[in-house]
C-alpha cells in the first residue's frame, strides 16, 4: 500500500512538472513516504533526517508523509529544522504547491477523517504493464501487535464500480496485470449491501478485456472463504498464489495476538488451498519473539512452517508499537538476542524450503509475464503465476508479453529460463 502511495506521489509531482531526482543533494524537494509497521522502518527515517539536517541546502523543501506523519505529527518539528511539511497521505496533492512556495514556516496537515481517498490522483508506476489497485483501505482486525488500524483507520471497501472503472482504464493504457490490494482483501465488500464480495470482485476484474493476470494481497486466514478458494482455482486469469500470514504456529501466541484462528484451523485452510489449487504457491508472514513466546512456542512455529511447506516467508522480529494492545498489555520479554537467534533459525529452515520449491520447477514450462529489463538489458525479468521471479534472455521479448518459458536453473531467490513461445495476446 505504501509503494502504491509512492506511485501517486510520483504521479502528482510529475504532473506538476517536477522530475524524479538522482540524489537528495540536487533535489528541490525531498519526500519521505514513511512506514510505521516496525521500529526498524522508523529508525531509518529518523537516521536519514538526522544526517540530512547538516546537508540540507537553502531552498530545499523536506516533506514527511505516510504513516509516521500521522503517528508523530508535529514531533517531526521538534527534531530541528530539517522538516518543512508534515502531511497525511490524503494531502500529497499539496506537495508541488508547498515546494514552489519555498515555505519558511513549517506546515502540518493531518486530516482527521478516513473519508478522503487519493485514488483519483495521477500515478507513475515503475513497471508499465503491472498496476497496484487498492480494493480496500485500512483494517478492522485487532491484531495486538499491529499499528495499521491506528494509522490507516478502519476497513473501508472501495466501490466495485470505481475499482472496475480504474481497471478498465488501466487495461486501455496497456496494463495486463493488476494486483488487488488491501490489508485483508478477503473481507472486501462487508460494508456494502447488494452481495458483492471478494470472490465476485475477482471474477469481475478478471473479465475486464486486456487483463491477463490478477493477483491480490493480503489474505486473512479467518476470512478466506471456500468461495474465494474456488474462485482462485477456477478463474484462469487469477494467479495461483496465496499470501496467507500465519504470524505464529503456537495456539497460545495466536490467541495473545488476537488473530482469531488456531494453528489447526490455519493448517486446514492451507490444506484445502493446496488440494483445490494444484501447483499453488503459498507464502506467509511470521513474527518471532512476541511477548510470552517460549522455546516451545517457537518450535511449534518451525513445525507448522515445515508441515505447510511455504514456498516463501517474510520473517520479522516482534517490534513493540506504541498505542497497540500488545504494547499496553504485555512486556516485551524476549530479548533482542533471542529474537535474532530465532529469526536466523527460521530463516535457515525457510531458505531451504524456498530453494527446494524453486528446484522442483527446473525442467517445467511456466507462463511468464515479462515485467522489465534486468542487468544492463541482457535479461528480461518476469514473473511466473506463483510470483517466482524468472530471468529470461532478452531476444525478441517485450514488456507485457506472456511467454512460455522452460525453466533451466534455480537460484536462491529466482529462476532462469529460456523463452519457447509467446502465448496469448502481447500488448
Ligand atoms: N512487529 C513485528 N512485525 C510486525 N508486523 C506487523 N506489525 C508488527 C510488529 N509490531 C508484520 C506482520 C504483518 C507484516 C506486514 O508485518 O507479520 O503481516
Ligand atoms: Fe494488522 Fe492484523 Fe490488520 Fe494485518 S489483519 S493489517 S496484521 S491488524
Amino acid at each position: 500500500m505504501n509503494v502504491h502511495d509512492s506511485e501517486h506521489i510520483r504521479g502528482v509531482m510529475e504532473e506538476a512538472g517536477f522530475l524524479l531526482g538522482g540524489s537528495p543533494a540536487d533535489a528541490q524537494v525531498i519526500i519521505y513516504n514513511t512506514c510505521a509497521v516496525r521500529k526498524s522502518a522508523e529508525d531509518k527515517v529518523w537516521g536519514s533526517l538526522g544526517s540530512l539536517s547538516s546537508r540540507k541546502k537553502d531552498g530545499q523543501t523536506v516533506v514527511v508523509t505516510g504513516c509516521m506523519a500521522r503517528k508523530y505529527g508535529i514531533e517531526f518539528l521538534r527534531k530541528g529544522k530539517t522538516v518543512d511539511a508534515i502531511l497525511g497521505i490524503e494531502s500529497i496533492s499539496r506537495i508541488p504547491e508547498l515546494a514552489s512556495m519555498r515555505i519558511s514556516t513549517p506546515f502540518c496537515e493531518l486530516v482527521s477523517t478516513w473519508d478522503s481517498s487519493i485514488e483519483s490522483l495521477p500515478t507513475k508506476r515503475t513497471i508499465s504493464t503491472k498496476a497496484l489497485v487498492p480494493v480496500s483501505l485500512g483494517c478492522s482486525k485487532e491484531c495486538a501487535y499491529c499499528i495499521v488500524p491506528i494509522v490507516r483507520g478502519p476497513e473501508r471497501s472501495r466501490k466495485p464500480g470505481d475499482i472496475l472503472r480504474e481497471v478498465l482504464s488501466l487495461a486501455s493504457s496497456g496494463v495486463v496485470e493488476v494486483v488487488l490490494l488491501g490489508q485483508n482483501v478477503n473481507s472486501y465488500g462487508h460494508d456494502f449491501s447488494g452481495g458483492i464480495n471478494f470472490a465476485k470482485l475477482l471474477r469481475k476484474v478478471a473479465d475486464v478485456p486486456g487483463i491477463k493476470r490478477v493477483r491480490f494481497e493480503t489474505s486473512h486466514p479467518s476470512d478466506l472463504s471456500i468461495d474465494i478458494v474456488d474462485s482462485i482455482a477456477e478463474i484462469d486469469e487469477v494467479c495461483k498464489h496465496v499470501h496467507l500470514p500465519l504470524q505464529s504456529g503456537s495456539n497460545k501466541i495466536l490467541s495473545l495476538m488476537g488473530r482469531g484462528y488456531s494453528k489447526e484451523e490455519y493448517e486446514d485452510i492451507a490444506q484445502e488451498i493446496r488440494k483445490k489449487i494444484p501447483g499453488v504457491t503459498l507464502t506467509t508472514d511470521i513474527i518471532v519473539g512476541f511477548p510470552g513466546e517460549t522455546e516451545k512456542d517457537f518450535s511449534e512455529t518451525i513445525d507448522v512452517l515445515g508441515r505447510v511447506g511455504f514456498e516463501n516467508a517474510y520473517l520479522f522480529k516482534y517490534s513493540p508499537r506504541e498505542g497497540t494492545r500488545a504494547s499496553r498489555m504485555f512486556v516485551d520479554d524476549v530479548s533482542e538476542q533471542e529474537k535474532q537467534h530465532r529469526l536466523e533459525i527460521l530463516n535457515i529452515v525457510q531458505e531451504r524450503q524456498t530453494m527446494r520449491a524453486l528446484e522442483s520447477l527446473v525442467g517445467s514450462t511456466l507462463e511468464v509475464l515479462i515485467e522489465n529489463r534486468a542487468r544492463k538489458g541482457e535479461y528480461f525479468l518476469g514473473r511466473a503465476p506463483g510470483n517466482q521471479v524468472v530471468l529470461v534472455g532478452a531476444d525478441g521479448l517485450r514488456e507485457g508479453m506472456l511467454v512460455s518459458v522452460r525453466i533451466v536453473k534455480a537460484g536462491k531467490h529466482s529462476l532462469r529460463g529460456v523463452a519457447e513461445k509467446v502465448v496469448g495476446r502481447s500488448c
